[in-house]
């Protein structure tokens, strides 16, 4: 079985877009491959945040994964902070990565861009701190979306460093872009993908939302006034948002769903798409509050950090002999 990593970045509530575009996702890949998810909560410190906040979110975070249907006897499922090899590489990668090659990072240049102060040296470094998440575990594949694939890309070359330097330690990781077809819009503005952080609240659909709000946040979508249900994402985007979560949810393929609108409206298409969000955010929450209520979150973390720490010492020993810091 090859193996895949990926990580979560604890820094907000999870929406139907995360869910449609990524955890479904990972659902999906965990029986075809050796997975080992991590929650990234040291990544989550380049921001100021609140403890309280950031444990919240953590918490909240491996709830909604689990309740998704993440099997922890399939997926090694951590936290990033209880295996301190990732801080160690951390450093090790960090002293590897040229400073302009950091500095051309577009994530880092945008945020730059946006926010003037505020800005840590961690998020200048993290692209190094990331490289080690991944190269600890030698996977093969690493989902994430568009914009953290040039990371992805610095890993390739830091390992590709490391392994001219040093001697063949590292196995170079494939970056596996989340599909275009996955991609969620913004429901009062279906032109803009839909974000934690950057939609207004009637355009985002939140995991743990009451269903019955979501269902009117969706019918409340915007639409066109072309009046024929039709995938077209460039004419009729806000419709074609509605059919792809339709789709996405019910399983049922996007061309069944147009087919048995045809002569049909809007105002069905919405009720169709309110109640299937409606059912799923029911189902979903019922089972969040199921999982932390039987309070096993802490002994699933507690076994993913010993299977991922032993795939991770034997590594950063490795590294160790090989840069001199072991004697
Ligand atoms: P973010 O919450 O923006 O850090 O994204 C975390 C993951 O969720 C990424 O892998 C994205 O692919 C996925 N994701 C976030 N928002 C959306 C969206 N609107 N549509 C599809 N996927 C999304
Ligand atoms: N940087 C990623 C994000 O912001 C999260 C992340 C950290 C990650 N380490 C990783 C993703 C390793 C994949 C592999 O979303």
């Amino acid at each position: 079985m090859k193996r895949m990593l990926s990580g979560i970045k604890p820094t907000g509530r999870l929406t139907l877009g995360n869910y449609i575009g990524a955890i479904r996702e990972f659902v999906k890949y965990q029986d075809e491959y050796e997975m080992f998810i991590f929650i990234a909560n040291q990544h989550a410190l380049t921001i100021p945040i609140k403890a309280a906040e950031l444990r919240r979110n953590t918490k909240d975070l491996i709830a909604i994964y689990l309740a998704a249907g993440l099997d922890p006897k399939k997926v090694t499922l951590f936290l990033q902070s209880d295996v301190p090899a990732h801080a160690q590489l951390g450093w090790i990668m960090t002293c590897l990565s040229g400073y302009g090659e950091l500095q051309r990072m577009t994530q880092f240049k945008d945020k730059m861009a946006k926010q003037e102060t505020g800005i840590t040296a961690g998020l200048f470094t993290y692209p190094s701190l990331m490289a080690a998440d991944i190269l600890l575990y030698d996977p093969e594949y690493v989902p994430v979306c568009q914009d953290q694939q040039q990371h992805v890309e610095l890993t390739r070359d830091l390992a590709e460093r490391f392994n001219k330097r040093y001697s063949d330690t590292f196995t170079i990781p494939e970056p596996l872009v989340t599909k275009v077809g996955a991609k969620i819009y913004d429901l009062q503005n279906p032109t803009k993908k839909m974000s934690k952080s950057e939609s207004s609240p009637k355009g985002v659909i939140d995991l743990l939302d009451d269903p019955k709000s979501a269902r009117n946040k969706i019918k409340g979508a915007v639409t066109d006034s072309l009046g024929h249900v039709a995938f077209d994402p460039e004419n009729q985007p806000g419709v074609s948002n509605l059919l792809t979560i339709l789709s996405a949810l019910s399983g049922e393929s996007i061309d069944s769903i147009v087919a048995r609108y045809e002569g049909k409206g809007y105002g069905d298409l919405k009720e169709e798409t309110g109640q299937a969000v409606h059912d799923f955010l029911t189902a979903l929450q019922a089972k969040y509050k199921e999982i932390l209520a039987e309070g096993k979150v802490d002994a699933i973390l507690k076994e993913g950090a010993e299977r991922a720490s032993r795939i991770a010492n034997k590594k950063i020993s490795k590294v160790y002999r090989k840069v001199g810091l072991s004697l």
